[in-house]
């Protein structure tokens, strides 16, 4: 299955077109629930079940949000086709045993969290995250572009790779470090979040610019964007934690030059300006040696970077960076190919490379990869 979703937060409809979420609260849904439990025979369970049902479906709806948003006095943002479909199962069920069996169940998704403790994904409601990808394949159709989210910037990733990454990989307020932060792509969707970030860029004016687009988002959950100017390879890592008071961080983004595809200045110190691909993949081993020891033991580490063609032949330097990353002590999680359609170099070109690739028997670039490692 592919996914073309948005983003993690649940779409506002179902698929009858009827609102998704709707708000309950927590005590009133847990108190008849558990009274349900006490009903000795499996009609009135039923009955009852039905009641609660219809309640559901008439319930007051609201704006969809995260479903790992805590709840605020005492109401509770529950998807509806999620509960729905747990009444439904009650409802079928052919033994009181079994009825029982899956409300004490769907109580517990209501009052338990139950997460992999490094995220705040709650498994016992694990439906209702229909929209974190766990395919390897992602096909976004198109670019988030949202808020301060608006794709000036030549070379920058779509919103929802960090999107994906911060969810599967950070609770909140975690740390995420981006070392090649170009526009603060990274940054804008961590304050959504509520992930601290910080980010290094080489390039100042780029550095100002994505300040500026960071600052225009909202900053909902209060936490922290710490832009820094300077090399990653060399930049003093542990004096820029320091300065926020944290000594690690939870995950690490790097979304380097794809070597010399993309120029992004005249600065030798610049990945994009290495003379070689040699040069480039040493460089990016230096920027890995310089950042990575930062990142906590078991936490990830998430490197996405494309191929290229040079002299009519296809340079993988997604697997060269990856191989650099395998050289440090990290376990490869994931590569996954994301599709990519329209970059600002191709627009309007899409003929003239199809021509030639049938030409000249190759193909167009139509993938990334988004790369994921554990630090061992
Ligand atoms: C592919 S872009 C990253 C785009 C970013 N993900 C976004 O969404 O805007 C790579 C960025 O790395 C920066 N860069 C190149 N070499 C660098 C270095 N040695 N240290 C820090 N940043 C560097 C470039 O200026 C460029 O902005």
């Amino acid at each position: 299955m592919t996914h073309t979703h948005r983003n993690l937060t649940p779409q506002s409809k179902d698929a009858d077109g009827r609102p998704r979420k709707a708000i309950a609260s927590q005590v009133h849904l847990v108190e008849r629930l558990t009274q349900f439990l006490c009903d000795d025979s499996l009609e009135l369970l039923k009955q009852h079940i039905d009641e609660l049902a219809k309640d559901i479906t008439a319930a007051q709806t609201e704006e969809p949000a995260p479903p790992e948003a805590p709840a605020d006095e005492g109401t509770i943002s529950l998807d509806r086709s999620y509960i729905l479909a747990e009444l439904a199962q009650i409802q079928e069920s052919r033994t009181l045993e079994r009825a029982v069996y899956y409300a004490k169940r769907l109580l517990r998704g209501i009052v338990e969290v139950k997460t992999n403790g490094i995220n705040d994904i709650n498994l016992l409601r694990w439906k209702e995250y229909d929209e974190v990808i766990s395919d390897s394949l992602w096909v976004i159709p198109r670019r988030d572009n949202s808020g301060a989210h608006i794709a000036e910037y030549w070379g920058n990733y779509v919103p929802q790779i960090p999107h994906q990454m911060m969810v599967r990989y950070t609770k909140r307020n975690d740390w995420v470090l981006d070392a090649f932060m170009g526009s603060g792509t990274t940054l804008i969707e961590g304050r959504r979040l509520g992930r601290n970030c910080i980010g290094i860029e080489l390039n100042p004016q780029v550095a100002a610019r994505a300040g500026e687009l960071v600052n225009a988002e909202p900053n909902r959950y209060n936490t922290v964007a710490d832009i820094v100017t300077g090399d990653n390879r060399t930049a003093i890592v542990q004096d820029i934690l320091h300065k926020n008071g944290i000594d690690r961080v939870q995950l690490v983004m790097l979304h380097p030059p794809y070597y010399d595809i993309i120029k992004f200045s005249s600065d030798a110190r610049d990945l994009s300006n290495a003379a070689t691909l040699e040069q480039f993949l040493a460089m990016f081993g230096e920027t890995l040696d310089n950042v990575t020891p930062c990142l906590e033991k078991r936490r990830y580490l998430c490197v996405v970077i494309g191929d290229k063609y040079a002299g009519g032949e296809w340079i993988p330097l997604g697997f060269y960076c990856m191989n650099e990353v395998l050289k440090r002590p990290f376990q490869l999680k994931a590569i996954i190919a994301k599709n990519f359609e329209e970059t600002r170099g191709k627009r309007n070109q899409q003929e003239l490379w199809r021509y030639r690739a049938l030409a000249g028997g190759f193909y167009v670039y139509k993938h990334e990869y988004v790369m994921v490692f554990r630090a061992r």
